[in-house]
């Protein structure tokens, strides 16, 4: 790919893409440049990852063929302000931001600017993210491809209407940090029974990423797999009947509705 990528702001989010960007070889570090507030995170990012990065806004929305704007959602008024008349007519501007729409970005814009709505996840860093984007109608196909092409450099990524957008945090945004808090949860569990910290760890992650792959790669319900590894009046049943006692499936999906819930109510603060 031979686009000028830019970086409006550079923390988690940014850098984990920026990572996965470069690692994947889809772009070379010399076509990605960013910005950053603070000195820390301007010498951190040039050491870690050689590209180029500075405070200046408005020369680096002006020099992107691709803009991502990976600053937090209360920053982006402020930053579209200041942007605005820099960013060329066919350059595509990628919101990285929960609770901000397709129509506050043409608003705040006050022209046709072409946007897509991304929602992506930190273990992009790792080149295992899932994005989730939403173009508007000013975006051709081909550089919703282009861009489609950019995310699944690290992950796997998906298209979806916008009206599910404020779902994407709880679907995948934001549940890497649930599913770390099971992962605690059962290492805590083994440390209780006399596991070293580091072992538990190992045990429970694996375990994890071998079952989501399960999912995945066999195609097969997540019941049925469950049903497999319960030997009647054995252990597995015991534990899932417990479970179910003390409501695991239920405080999943109150904790999914709660993250969609803020979700929408920081979309309908923005509109
Ligand atoms: N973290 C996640 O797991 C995750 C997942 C999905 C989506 N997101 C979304 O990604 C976006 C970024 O989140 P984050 O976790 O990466 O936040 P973060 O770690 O706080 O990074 C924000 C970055 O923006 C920079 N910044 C702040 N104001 C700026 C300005 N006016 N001009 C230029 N840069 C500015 C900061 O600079 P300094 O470093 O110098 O302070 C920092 O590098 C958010 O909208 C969030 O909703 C995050």
């Amino acid at each position: 790919m031979d686009k000028r990528i830019g970086f409006i702001g550079c923390g988690q989010m940014g850098q984990a893409m920026i990572q996965g960007m470069i690692d994947s070889g889809i772009v070379r570090a010399d076509q990605i440049a960013a910005t950053a507030l603070s000195d820390e995170t301007i010498d951190f990012v040039t050491d870690e990852y050689g590209i180029h990065i500075s405070n200046d806004n408005k020369k680096l929305a002006r020099e992107s063929d691709l803009l991502f704007l990976a600053v937090k959602p209360y920053v982006y008024q402020g930053v579209i302000q200041e942007i605005r008349h820099e960013v060329q007519e066919d350059t595509v501007v990628v919101t990285v931001a929960a609770g901000i729409t397709l129509e506050s970005m043409e608003n705040a814009f006050q022209r046709n600017v072409k946007v897509i709505r991304s929602m992506p996840n930190t273990p992009s860093l790792i080149g295992a993210g899932m994005s989730v984007l939403c173009p508007n109608a000013f975006v051709t196909t081909e550089e919703l491809a282009g861009v489609m092409e950019l995310f699944e450099s690290f992950g796997e990524a998906e298209v979806v209407e916008e009206k599910l957008m404020d779902a994407v945090p709880a679907v995948s945004g934001s549940s890497p940090a649930f599913v770390y808090m099971l992962i605690e949860a059962m290492a805590d569990a083994a440390v209780q029974q006399g596991f070293p910290r580091d072992k538990a760890y190992k045990m429970v992650s694996q375990t994890v990423e071998g079952a989501a792959k399960m999912v995945k790669e066999t195609g097969r319900h997540p019941g049925e797999l469950k049903d497999a590894v319960c030997t009647p009046g054995g252990t597995t049943i015991a534990g899932v009947t417990k479970l179910e006692e003390v409501g695991f499936r239920s405080s999943i999906i109150k904790g999914m509705t709660a993250c969609t819930e803020k979700s929408r109510e920081l979309s309908q603060s923005k509109e």
